[in-house]
């Protein structure tokens, strides 16, 4: 069924409005807010809890929320969406996710236990979520590829990323944590052949993946492991960098804390921990407000809870130094784009670990 006419017309479908509420209804939206804005009592305090009274009841926001939340479950679920698409072609998956691979490559632990949180909702309203399903890292695969519309052909956004870092350093070492299939490990193991590069993750279905288009790319200085950023097992100092992409969304404060301890520990003296996540604009109520209901529209319920943590002191506190919070375009011109588009507020979160 992947890759059948029909199935590609049904997910062409929703992207087209998924682009469609990108653009179009977005600014739609904007404009409404800012009519209301322009009649609310001067006294009504900003903030995304302004614009929701603002918002409220207004069918534009009404028909934009429906549109974000169910265009994704759409695309996921139904006789075309990606978990029912991909069924049929579960022996061959799963037979090509077994291949035999080179000695070290992957190591799964069996006894893992995927944390409370994670199993709790199904992130991304990925039916059974990333980890429960043995072919369920091949449908988030393919999932990923219009998570961001404007991005569907996902060219740079993972690049784009590898770029910032190996301008700040070349690592030696380097721990990619939240890993999943490897997209984010992949730039960096192809572009320093000279590193070691470990990428970790909790989902053993997206590891397997992982460790497969390594093998496939006869990469021999990657290894993928299943261990929990913020228990790695790993020795004190063993990297002299440790990245992450799109993972520190998907845990609540206290296992973000645990994760950033965790780096400090597993970097040497001087190293440097980066992290690619979602942190709206605080002076841009609207856009937070976007940012806030996306997390619980598309069962992401740590998102607003880690843009209102202030990681930037829980960094400091732990010891980093020169920590860093800046904006990232995911794309040319992406930032100029945010008043006419929806997109995430993707942000670069750095610190380092001083010298001793
Ligand atoms: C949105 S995905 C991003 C995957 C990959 N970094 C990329 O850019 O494509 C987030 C990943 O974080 C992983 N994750 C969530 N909690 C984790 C934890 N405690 N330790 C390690 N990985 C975790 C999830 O399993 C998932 O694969």
């Amino acid at each position: 069924m992947v890759g059948s006419p029909e199935f590609d017309a049904y997910q062409r479908f929703i992207l087209s409005a998924k682009l469609y509420w990108t653009g179009p209804m977005f600014r739609a939206l904007r404009e409404t807010y800012r009519h209301r804005l322009s009649l609310a009592p001067k006294e009504m305090p900003p903030g995304p809890e302004r614009v929701a009274a603002l918002l409220a009841g207004e069918p534009d926001a009404q028909i934009f929320c429906w549109m974000e939340r169910h265009l994704q479950r759409f695309k996921y679920s139904g006789r075309l969406g990606l978990v029912p698409a991909h069924e049929e072609a579960r022996a061959a998956i799963e037979a090509a996710l077994n291949a035999p691979l080179p000695p070290g490559l992957l190591e799964l632990d069996p006894g893992f236990e995927v944390p409370r949180y994670f199993r709790a909702v199904d992130i991304h309203q990925h039916p059974g979520g990333i980890w429960s399903d043995e072919i369920a890292g091949a449908v988030y695969e393919r999932g990923a590829r219009s998570t961001t519309p404007l991005l569907s052909k996902d060219l740079s956004l993972h690049e784009r990323f590898t770029d910032l870092v190996l301008a700040l350093r070349r690592p030696r070492r380097l721990l990619d944590m939240g890993c999943g299939f490897g997209k984010s490990t992949k730039p960096f193991y192809e572009r320093c052949r000279e590193a070691e590069v470990l990428g970790i993750d909790i989902a053993a279905p997206c590891l397997k993946l992982a460790a497969q288009d390594a093998a496939a790319a006869q990469a021999r200085n990657v290894a993928f492991k299943q261990r929990s950023a913020d228990a790695t097992r790993l020795p004190d100092g063993s990297f002299d960098l440790v990245t992450s992409t799109m993972m520190l969304h998907e845990m609540p404060p206290p296992v973000v804390e645990g994760t950033l301890r965790e780096a400090f520990r597993l970097l040497e003296p001087g190293g440097l921990m980066i992290h690619l996540d979602f942190l709206p604009p605080e002076e841009d109520e609207f856009l937070t407000w976007i940012h806030y209901g996306h997390g619980r529209r598309n069962n992401e319920p740590y998102m607003e809870p880690l843009a209102r943590m202030g990681i930037g002191r829980v960094m400091e506190a732990i010891g980093f130094r020169e920590v860093r919070i800046e904006p990232f375009e995911e794309m040319e011109g992406a930032l100029a784009r945010r008043e006419t588009h929806w997109r995430f507020p993707w942000a670069v979160v750095s610190g380092v670990r001083p010298a001793a």
